[in-house]
């Protein structure tokens, strides 16, 4: 599968950041043998739409969505808002979300299968707790989060993201993405058959860098990357995304 690379700007970003990489982004997408998103805050999604035009390669997604397709909520947003104003992914469960919002598996779940009806495609966040892996409970925890988090039905992507890598400047080692991307791809399998299993793009998320790019998305079983902060910076976001080129070429980790 072609490598997806996804920007997360969180609550950041301006009118003004959008224009720059929108152009930035458009320039450089054509060249690019990789799917490139982006994840701005929801005032921003209709704006970045427009700047990149029907027929851009780059695609759009909300960092959230409610479950419920329209109703009294005062302060959420659907779905279907999300795909009107030009988003064809969201990214739910993050782990910020889990943690700000106290979002529950079950909740999450509710939301995946709103984003389906919607025709989103779910981007669903797992990832353990520092003090979780130090105790040997990753996989545990992540399993925990897949089998609440999914609908029977998934389709979409899973990021792996270890709460502790997020923001941080600190990665696992490649030794420990692999292993825990092996864990994911056997436990979907186990649940939703080799073949769909084996379609489920899986992101490796937290302190993604030009830096250290390559060396992840060489990993085994890393079908691409979820940035939060260098996402925010054009040049890097797309210095990760020419580095998901460069790993096909490099020996796999
Ligand atoms: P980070 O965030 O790249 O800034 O660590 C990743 C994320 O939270 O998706």
């Amino acid at each position: 599968m072609r490598p997806l690379i996804v920007g997360n700007w969180k609550m950041n970003g301006t009118l003004a950041l959008v224009a720059e990489h929108a152009a930035a982004l458009t320039a450089a997408a054509s060249a690019l043998a990789v799917d490139l998103a982006v994840c701005p805050p929801f005032p921003l999604i209709a704006p970045f739409a427009a700047q990149l035009g029907r027929e851009s390669p780059v695609r759009l997604g909300g960092q959230d969505c409610h479950p419920e397709a329209q109703g009294a909520h005062t302060g959420d947003v659907a779905a279907e808002m999300l795909r009107e104003v030009g988003a064809s992914l969201v990214i739910l469960g993050h782990s910020e979300r889990r943690q700000d919002h106290g979002e529950s598996d079950a909740l999450i779940r509710a939301k995946v299968g709103a984003a389906r009806r919607a025709g989103l495609t779910p981007i669903v966040c797992v990832g353990e707790k520092e003090a979780e892996r130090e105790a040997g409970r990753a996989e545990e925890v992540v399993g925990g989060q897949l089998a609440g988090s999914l609908p029977d039905d998934f389709a979409g992507v899973i990021a792996y993201e270890p709460v502790w890598a997020i923001g941080t400047g600190r990665t696992p080692t490649g030794e420990d993405i692999a292993a825990m991307h092996r864990f994911l791809r056997k436990t979907l399998a186990a649940r939703f058959g080799a073949a769909r299993a084996g379609a489920i793009p899986l992101l490796y998320g937290g302190s993604v860098k030009p830096a250290n790019a390559v060396e992840i998305l060489k990993t085994a079983e890393v079908d691409g990357v979820l940035v939060g902060g260098a996402s925010l910076v054009s040049d890097d976001f797309l210095a990760i995304a020419r580095a998901a080129l460069l790993a096909r070429f490099a020996p796999s980790g």
